[in-house]
This record gives structure tokens, sequence and C-alpha cells, in this order.
């Protein structure tokens, strides 16, 4: 199955599909997957739950949380979740929902049923250490963000005066990568970052390239440029361009990606030539 961002339905189809739904479906199905702490075995439970219109999968597992009653009448536990923004803007509750991975604020119960004929099906990422339920824990993905220092460094909260103008060329590379929400999504399409790989992968490389197109995160640039060219750099992604087709904020990776290649390879020339 195609997976779709939010911005990739198209309204009237979505309109008319809700309609459809309305009409035929009052209740509908989710199965989620469960785990009761870090080391706990994995098993299945679904629910059944009443069509409202507008519902989106957070609201599916407020309703859960209500009313912890399985399709065969067992009474469970609410299903442990993270949510923040409530507006796709925070990442926490990225998980794996009908095989892609997004949002659950984000994903529409319309667009869902429209995908698949049985019931919907919730996971957790499956790159990082699950907590309990469809909650993980995104360390992984933090501690390649240090590797890379993808902040501006300080040496001091006192006024230190303006830094250096960002021309307008600085700001238009710069917005679109500075949209990150760490949500992890590209990182569980990669095939490349795994527990038995170092790779720091697709959003620690773009955000290596924010911070080093900055005129004073650039302070930092050859660490950046040292990290990218060691090992679990830049030299291990496969280009398999997986990453970019999943981001929700559509952030340019592969261009990312591109660049990194570039910059490295001049940093190595020029380390060679002793520049
Ligand atoms: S690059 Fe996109 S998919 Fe990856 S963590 Fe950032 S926002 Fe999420
Ligand atoms: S292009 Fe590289 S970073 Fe992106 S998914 Fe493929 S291997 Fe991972
Ligand atoms: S709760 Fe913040 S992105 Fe969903």
């Amino acid at each position: 199955m195609l997976c779709k961002n939010r911005r990739q339905y198209d309204a009237k189809e979505l309109e008319a599909a809700s309609a459809a739904i309305i009409a035929m479906a009052k209740t509908f199905t989710v199965t989620v997957q469960r785990q009761d702490n870090p080391h706990g075995g994995k098993y299945s439970e679904s629910f059944e739950l009443p069509y409202e219109p507008g519902m989106n999968m957070t609201t599916v597992l407020q309703r859960i949380a209500a009313n912890p009653v399985t399709s065969d009448h067992q009474t469970s536990a609410p299903v442990a979740y993270d949510a923040c923004c409530l507006e796709e803007i925070c990442g926490a509750c990225t998980m794996v929902i009908n095989g892609c991975v997004r949002q659950a604020c984000s994903a529409l119960i319309d667009n869902l049923l429209q995908e698949s004929t049985g019931p919907i099906d919730v996971k957790p990422m499956s790159k990082f250490p699950v907590v309990r339920d469809l909650v993980v824990n995104r360390k992984p993905m933090f501690e390649s963000l240090k590797r890379v220092k993808a902040w501006i460094a300080v040496d001091g909260y006192h006024d230190l005066g303006a830094g250096p103008r960002v021309s307008v060329p600085q700001q238009e590379e710069a917005y679109p990568l500075s949209r990150c929400m760490t949500c992890g999504c590209c990182v569980e399409a990669c095939p490349q970052f795994n527990d038995k790989s170092s790779f720091i992968g697709p959003a620690a490389i773009s955000q290596a390239i924010l911070f080093n197109v900055h005129p004073t995160g650039s302070i930092d640039r050859e660490h950046r440029l040292e990290v990218l060219t060691s090992p679990g750099g830049i030299a291990d992604c496969g280009n398999s361009q997986n990453c970019v087709k999943v981001c929700p904020k559509e952030i340019p990776l592969t261009d990312s990606i591109a660049k990194a290649g570039r910059d490295t390879t001049l940093y190595k020339l020029r380390q060679f030539f002793g520049r």
C-alpha cells in the first residue's frame, strides 16, 4: 500500500468517502499491538468503537481509555500512547498505523477506513525500544543529534550583541530543514537505521546541514563534517530514499544527504591537500 501523509488525501474524495462511511459504518474495529513493559511480550487486542465524524487516532485511543473493553468483551487496561501538541507539531504521537508510520493526531479515521476493509492496525514504531504499548523511547535519535551537535553553541547567557546577518538565500535553504520535529518517521522507514548499525539516520544528517549553513552554527561545521565522515555517517546511507517519502513535514532529506555528500568530499579533499 502507498503510504500517504494527510496533505496527500484529496478533499473531495474524502468528503464523499466520509458520507459513505457514515452511512455504512456504525462501528469500526481497531487492533492494537500491546506490550505491558519494556521487557514484556507483544500481544494484540481489538476494540470495537462507535463511529464519530472527524475522529483521529488520538481520539480513538482516548475513547478506548474511557472504556477499555475488548471486542470479545474482556476488560483490559487503557492503551498507553504519547501525545502533546495534538496538531502534528511535536512528533510525540508517531506510530505505525495500517503499516504506515505517521502521527496519531493527524491520522483521520475516515482516511484510515478507506485504506483497508479490515480492522485499523496500530503498532509502535519498530526502530525504538518500546516503553509500553505505543510509547517508544526515541533516545537513539536524540543521541544522533548530540553526535552532530545539532544546535548553536553559546558560551553564556549574557548579551553578545547582534549575530551575523542571515541572508535570504541562507534563510530559504534553512527554513524547510528547521521544520523537523524529531518524530522518527524517517528513521522508521530507513533500512540502514537499526540496532545493529551506528548510522545516525536522515534526520541527524539534515540537522547537521541546517546548522552548518547557519552563520553562527557553522562554528561547529568541522565537527559535524568529521562525524558525517566517520563510521555511522553519510557513507552508511544506502540512498534508498524511503526517508523523504514518509517525512510528514516534507523536508527535502535527500537534498540534505546529497549536500552532506558534497560537503564531506570537499572537506576530505581539503584535509588531504593540507588546507
Ligand atoms: S526529518 Fe521529517 S520524518 Fe524525520 S524526524 Fe524530522 S520531521 Fe520526522
Ligand atoms: S536515503 Fe539514506 S537515510 Fe534515507 S532511507 Fe535511504 S538509506 Fe536511509
Ligand atoms: S501530539 Fe504532537 S504530533 Fe501528534
